[in-house]
């Protein structure tokens, strides 16, 4: 089964309104919940998706989220991957 995967722009304008902050609270979530090797994080560097104006952007698991900061990137983790509680 194909990992989830979350693309983090990197593209010029993205990069130049926050994202390497997102991208660092990303791996500092994927870090504590133990999700490094479960979830494909790439840089899209070239994967400019023409919403440059509404940067920063992610997509997670094929969602588009627009104005991403380190917050909103935690709050969209916390809701594509919930925390496993034991039963
Ligand atoms: S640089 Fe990120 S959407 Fe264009």
């Amino acid at each position: 089964m194909a990992k989830p995967k979350i693309v983090i722009c990197m593209g010029s304008s993205c990069f130049a309104r926050g994202n390497e902050k997102t991208l660092e609270a990303c791996e500092r979530f994927m870090e504590e919940r133990g999700l490094k090797d479960e979830v494909d994080v790439d840089l899209g560097a070239s994967l400019c998706t023409g919403n440059c104006a509404d940067g920063p952007v992610v997509v997670a698991d094929g969602k588009v989220y627009r104005h991403v900061d380190a917050q909103v990137m935690r709050d969209i983790l916390e809701k594509t991957f919930p925390e496993r509680r034991a039963p």
